[in-house]
């Protein structure tokens, strides 16, 4: 009988990773870490523990769920950004290569600079705004030379049950504010990180069987909204399931980006096109409202 697939899962406790931990389990044997785990290491600010880890376990896929991603604390601290959002991911893409394991990894609508309105495609030329945006670009292309044989997914705007979020932050902000001001000039996909994980676990069994299925993807939920209206759909949903929570803010209103200055650029076009995606997996992506709802649901 043929031995179950080994399936090795870094940043295990991140939104993406903890949601990775369901979906990789129904794989085969799952060996999943953290930056602390005790038995081998998984912190991406030690590069050649990593490689010994890979080596000690010899997976057939590694799936990397790491990432330094505070866009802001990033433009102060850009080596630890390099390091675990490039350097690191280039560790794992040699050790790989060397095993003929398939290397998966997740990336961002922050490698574009926002412009236009048309959703980004695979083929458009990055050009991040922001030392996050600049450090997941390296860590693509270092993976893209190293490991031929890699999906890489790049998201947005990704939320889950657990941990914070921006719609669990409006959510207290409405219960503690009686005006809001949101952003409404940057549009995107809000992305729930149990979407991401599922479609992962899909993928990595398409590309096994057709490796030529391999390569750079866009993945993130069906339609677009900006900020603001992001915010007011969370409060609506709110409002109209009849909760204990009482909502106190009776106006959400819509301001430009240079309404809170922050340390990094962010894009005003993170609309990223999925058609690849879909074609190649033949899946089809459910509407964000969905989502958010459902993790709404889940946490009120
Ligand atoms: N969040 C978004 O909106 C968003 C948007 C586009 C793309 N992405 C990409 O999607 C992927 C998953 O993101 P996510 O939202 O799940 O991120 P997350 O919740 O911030 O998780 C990242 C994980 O990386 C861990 N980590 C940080 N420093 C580390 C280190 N030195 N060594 C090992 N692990 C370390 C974190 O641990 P601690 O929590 O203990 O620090 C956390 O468990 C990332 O590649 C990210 O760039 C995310």
């Amino acid at each position: 009988m043929k031995p179950p697939l080994k399936v090795l899962l870094f940043g295990m406790g991140g939104q993406v990773g903890w949601e990775l931990q369901r979906s990789l389990s129904l794989l085969g044997q799952l060996i999943a870490l953290d930056f602390d785990s005790a038995d081998c290491c998984g912190d991406f600010t030690n590069l050649q523990g990593l490689a010994a880890t890979v080596q000690r376990v010899r997976p057939d896929v590694i799936v990397n769920a790491a990432a330094h991603n505070a866009v802001d604390k990033a433009e102060s601290e850009p080596e630890l950004a390099h390091t675990i959002n490039a350097l690191a991911p280039g560790v794992l893409a040699h050790e790989a290569a060397k095993l003929s394991a398939l290397l998966v990894h997740y990336s961002t609508d922050y490698v574009f600079d926002g412009s236009g309105s048309r959703p980004w495609i695979e083929a458009d030329t990055p050009s991040p705004l922001s030392v996050y945006g600049q450090t997941k670009l390296l860590g693509e292309q270092l993976i893209q030379v190293a490991c031929p044989h890699h999906l890489i997914f790049r998201t947005s705007w990704v939320y889950a049950a657990r941990g914070s979020n921006f719609a669990k932050t409006m959510l207290r902000l409405a219960q503690e504010r009686e005006r809001l001001t949101v952003i409404d000039d940057q549009f995107g996909a809000p992305t729930g990180a149990d979407l991401l994980a599922d479609v992962t676990a899909h993928a990595i069994r398409q590309v096994l069987l057709h490796p030529a299925d391999a390569g750079l993807y866009h993945l993130v939920a069906g339609g677009e909204t900006s900020w603001y209206g992001y915010a007011k759909h969370v409060i609506a949903h709110v409002e109209r399931a009849h909760t204990a929570i009482e909502i106190v803010a009776k106006t959400v209103g819509p301001v430009p980006t240079s309404a809170f200055p922050t340390p990094a650029k962010r894009p005003h076009n993170s609309r990223l096109d999925t058609t690849k995606l879909k074609a190649t997996f033949g899946l089809s992506l459910p509407k964000w409202q969905q989502g958010v709802e459902r993790m709404l649901n889940e946490i009120i």
